[in-house]
């Protein structure tokens, strides 16, 4: 299969989507090694820029640590409408997210870009991946488990 380019998308890019990147990329990488993997152009981005610039929380990268992926490169982005024509798969965590990236959609073919990222585990259910931010440690352990899961399924059906 060839490479694909996937941009993760979140309201902040500092909890969810930048544990999405992490966990598909390592994900990936056990599926193809590195070499292979390295062709692929994943990413992560925010649909507002509340912190743009920022690390990615505390609790994410520590949720996703806990099972050997360090993320703790990453920087938060604000969504720009050039991400349409840069990536293949714009995959949000929830519909609110879906909402506010569709609006940005400028050509006719952007609009079919965007994918739920649970819509490979549940298909046809809508389940967004539940904002982590104002919780507790368990809500991030949650979060890191669906996207994990999720990265397997998509995985499945892209290589
Ligand atoms: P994220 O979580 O969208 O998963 O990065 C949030 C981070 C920050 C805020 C909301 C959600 N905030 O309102 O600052």
């Amino acid at each position: 299969m060839s490479p694909r380019s996937i941009l993760f998308v979140c309201l902040g890019n500092i909890c969810r989507s930048p544990v999405a990147e992490g966990v598909f990329r390592h994900a990936l990488t056990q599926r193809l090694g590195p070499e292979r993997a390295g062709l692929w152009t994943l990413d992560s981005a925010g649909t507002s820029n509340y912190h743009a610039g920022e690390s990615p929380d505390p609790r994410s990268q520590a949720s996703t640590l806990r099972h050997g992926i360090d993320i703790s490169a990453q920087r938060s982005r604000p969504f720009e409408a050039m991400d349409f024509e840069r990536f293949d798969f714009i995959m949000v965590m929830d519909s609110s997210n879906h909402v506010n990236v569709s609006n940005l959609a400028e050509a006719s073919d952007h609009k079919g870009k965007i994918h739920l990222m649970l819509d490979a585990s549940f298909p046809g259910e809508n389940r967004p991946v539940p904002d982590p931010y104002y919780g507790g440690e368990h809500g991030f352990e949650n979060v890191y488990q669906l996207l994990a899961e999720a990265s397997e399924k998509w995985l499945d059906q892209w290589t």
